[in-house]
């Protein structure tokens, strides 16, 4: 009989772009035990970005396993783990096999820019062709891109996993003849976890979470249901697709490994779980996570906010099978935390990522320096695959921390982009803005963002929000600590004392001229690239 206690604790799994991680939580989100690994990337060709889908499931696998190891080491029993949720990378496009349960090619990444002519190619065919919106009713033209952005509150992008799964199939042999011979199964990557985790081929559970959906081009965001007219848009089987489950709900138990019998109670989207593990779950509340990319998401409650200037129109959560959806509002900017990577791994300007508030710090100001990090072209937004990243402004005067300087504000500056679409679009003006993700540990990046947006913002103590989320819609599921998804009291136990608060210290003028001098350089990179 062991002595280890028991406890009631929720585990998060979160297999985000770089690396994978899981945590354990109590009630009040202090972490009990946790385990992170990074995983390989992969970049065969300029603009391509791939994964391994069997290596994601094996490092995901192995967290699990040292993160149980050190919970039991800390004289807790794996017992006490009740549930556990997962979060991910959203619209990497992963193809496997019905019969084998095995990938068949490379998981296609969301920064992944390979698919530029399959975009060009459906533009021409909404143009001429359009899509059915009814029986007997096309849209096409400018209505035909209208229509499909009514649907799925997407644009046309090499974003979305639909793109990425046409180009699979039309350029591995075996995936398309997986396709003709319905052994073809499609699925963003917790559509994959889960599926592994639930049993693999021999349960056969191909599941695939709403707001993960939301991403692919192939939702109906109001129906919450595939939309048959995009599936035949696309030319793709409707037998590929997961069945489509809520954001909350139990969806089976985990079959192997030290968790095995422990239900999977919650599938999201990393930035949606964000946005939920920031407690914006009511209409006018905004997060943003600085990762690999940043992503903006303002919570619209049960509207649909269909947007006029380049954003998208996502599904924030849907608290469980029979519970209306919520919505939000998103800018999603490709580079963020790459860009401190890439001043890294390929500059040699910095020897580890946080320091680069240190360089920064040298100099007052750029110096005049812009650096727009297309570095796949930008997203939102601008929506242009041909922009080009551009460092301009370059003197003999201009040096190292000039450059860290002008990455922290490239950042900011596209922050700054989308909260202004979201003030037309929302007609609300943003306070205060809750960030979280590896780049928010930097003060200077902070007080940069608060600076070039001219409001403040708002640093959380707890920044994990990312698998808090996830852990919450675990918890909310099996009804653990009474956690409610529509509760605002829920996560009221977690700690708010190290909260920082990061207010504008430059004049309007002076803000209004380096906001001038952004859009200058966005312009000059803009459609660089055919
Ligand atoms: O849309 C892509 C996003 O979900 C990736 O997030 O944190 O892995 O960069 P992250």
């Amino acid at each position: 009989m062991s002595n280890l206690k028991q406890g009631e604790f929720v585990g998060s799994l979160d297999c985000g772009t770089t690396s994978v991680r899981f945590i354990v939580f109590d009630k009040h989100a202090d972490i009990l035990a946790q385990h992170q690994l990074e995983f390989p990337q992969y970049y065969p060709n300029p603009g391509w970005h791939e994964h391994d889908a069997e290596e994601i499931q094996q490092h995901a696998d192995l967290c699990i396993l040292e993160t149980i190891k050190s919970l039991e080491s800390s004289g807790w029993a794996k017992e006490s783990v009740k549930v556990i949720g997962i979060t991910n990378q959203r619209e990497t496009t992963v193809a496997w096999s019905r019969k084998t349960g095995k990938q068949l090619c490379k998981a296609i990444v969301w920064t992944d820019s390979r698919t530029k002519n399959i975009v060009a190619h459906y533009e021409a065919k909404l143009r001429d062709t359009g899509i059915q919106v009814e029986p007997g009713v096309w849209k096409k033209g400018k209505d035909g891109i209208e229509a499909l952005r009514e649907i799925t509150g997407l644009p046309l992008s090499t974003y979305f996993s639909a793109i990425k799964l046409r180009w699979m199939i039309d350029h591995y042999p075996e995936v398309a003849k997986a396709h003709e011979a319905d052994d073809l199964l499609f699925g963003t990557v917790e559509s994959w976890v889960a599926y592994n985790l639930l049993g693999g081929v021999e349960k056969g559970i191909h599941i695939g979470e709403v707001t993960n959906a939301s991403r692919t081009l192939l939702l109906n965001t109001k129906t919450l249901q595939w939309e048959p007219s995009l599936v035949e848009f696309f030319g793709f089987r409707e037998s590929i697709l997961p069945k489509l489950v809520s954001t909350s709900q139990v969806y089976g138990k985990i079959a192997y490994g030290p968790l095995a019998g422990v239900p999977i109670g919650g599938l999201v989207g990393d930035q949606q779980a964000a946005l939920i593990g920031n407690k914006c779950l009511n209409q006018g509340e905004a997060k943003c996570t600085y990762g690999t990319g940043a992503f903006l998401l303002f919570c619209t409650g049960g509207d649909i906010v269909r947007s006029d200037h380049g954003l998208l129109s996502t599904v924030a959560y849907q608290a469980g099978p029979d519970a209306k959806p919520v919505y939000a509002l998103e800018g999603s900017i490709a580079v963020a935390g790459s860009a401190i990577k890439w001043l890294r791994d390929s500059m040699g300007m910095i020897k580890d990522a946080p320091e680069v508030n240190d360089l920064a710090a040298k100099e007052p100001t750029s110096g005049g320096v812009y650096f727009v990090t297309a570095f796949s072209g930008l997203l939102a937004p601008y929506w242009d695959p041909g922009a080009a990243g551009l460092l301009i402004g370059i003197s003999q005067y201009t040096n190292p921390s000039h450059i860290a300087r002008a990455t922290l504000e490239a950042n900011a500056f596209q922050t700054y982009a989308i909260i202004e679409s979201m003030k037309l679009d929302s007609g609300t003006d943003l306070k205060n803005l809750k960030v979280d993700g590896g780049m928010t540990n930097g003060d200077l990046a902070m007080s940069i963002l608060a600076d070039v947006g001219g409001f403040s913002v708002i640093r959380p103590e707890m920044r994990e929000s990312t698998a808090l989320g996830s852990a919450l819609c675990a918890g909310a599921a099996i009804g653990l600590y009474g956690w409610d998804l529509s509760k605002p009291a829920t996560l009221s136990e977690v700690n708010t004392k190290g909260n920082r608060e990061f207010t504008p210290s430059i004049s309007e003028e002076d803000r209004k001229k380096k906001w001038e001098g952004w859009q200058r350089a966005v312009e000059r990179s803009r459609g660089w690239e055919e």
